[in-house]
């Protein structure tokens, strides 16, 4: 949704190019405004993961998954949350739901595998574009897709959505490679357990595996928190799309660098001089 959050709908390339200013990794949607290949151009060296909302179509998931790794991506992130949206009554009263009017799909019109599903060219096509764009977008993932989605690529795979150490260890049997802790920002089960609350067992169960962490994630203090209780890499997902609604591009980069200014100062003023000592002394369970 980053791409319309932008005054000119091309979100996604501004925040990759904020991501290459800052060197701040960025995780980029299967529903981007501009095609996948085009957002990794602006990220430059700055490292991308491209998440994948599996398609119910195995040949278009596998497209997608090739079009990333072959565009440089570095990482596979499956979401395993959102195979349906939650009941949204905010989006529901504004009626919000930018696929629906044609947004957000460019990885889709973009892709050879789903354009073979439309009756001709997409821009000629823009409702059949939006019917199989419903039609395909959700799989309910199993365990079992696990395995043709490991083969089918060598990018390392972490699965996103992970919120109980069961799915932690089950996860590690099927071969993937990172687990990403999160409750999609509260957006998908309502009154559901603050990820931030499941992050230590999940650590645990991960054992070796890294932990990605977001959700409620706001300031500094907050990523420090997370790293305290032994998240590999912390993510946030609203704030900085605020920024760029904001302030476009330099609203992203001024956003990162306050956050990560905050995070600093604050290792500084409690006396972490690194990641390995806020780890190991960081906390203190009252
Ligand atoms: C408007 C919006 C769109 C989102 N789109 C996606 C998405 O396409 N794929 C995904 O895995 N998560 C998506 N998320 C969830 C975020 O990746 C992230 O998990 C969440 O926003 C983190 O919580 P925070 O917003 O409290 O920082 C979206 C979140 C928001 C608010």
């Amino acid at each position: 949704m980053l791409g319309i959050c932008a005054q000119d709908f091309h979100g996604d390339l501004a925040t990759a190019r904020a991501c290459a200013r800052t060197g701040v990794p960025l995780t980029v949607s299967t529903l981007t405004q501009d095609p996948l290949e085009e957002v990794a151009t602006e990220l430059g060296e700055t490292p991308g993961f491209f998440q994948l909302y599996t398609p119910d179509d195995r040949d278009l998931a596998l497209s997608l998954i090739h079009r990333a790794e072959n565009a440089g991506y570095r990482a596979l992130i499956v979401t395993v949350d959102t195979w349906v949206t939650g009941w949204r009554p905010r989006d529901l009263n504004t009626a919000n739901f930018p696929q629906l009017r044609g947004y957000c799909l460019a990885n889709y019109t973009s892709d050879p595998v789903f354009r073979c599903r439309l009756p001709g060219a997409p821009e000629e096509h823009p409702s059949s574009v939006v019917g199989e764009w419903v039609n395909v977008f959700g799989r309910s993932l199993g365990w079992q897709d696990l395995d043709w989605i490991r083969e089918a690529t060598d990018l390392p795979v972490l699965l996103k959505g992970i919120q109980h150490p069961d799915d932690v260890r089950r996860a590690r049997d099927h071969g993937v490679d990172g687990i990403h802790c999160s409750n999609h920002g509260g957006r998908q089960a309502n009154g559901g357990i603050p990820a931030l609350r499941m992050l230590p067992e999940i650590v645990e169960a991960a054992e070796e595996l890294p932990v990605l962490f977001d959700s409620g994630v706001r300031s500094g203090t907050d990523v420090v928190k997370a790293l305290a209780l032994g998240a590999t890499a912390v993510g946030i997902g609203r704030p900085y799309a605020y920024a760029l609604a904001v302030g476009g591009e330099h609203g992203v980069v001024h956003q990162s660098r306050s956050l990560l200014a905050e995070a600093d100062l604050l290792m500084a003023v409690d006396g972490y001089p690194d990641l390995a000592a806020l780890r190991r002394e960081g906390l203190r369970r009252l």
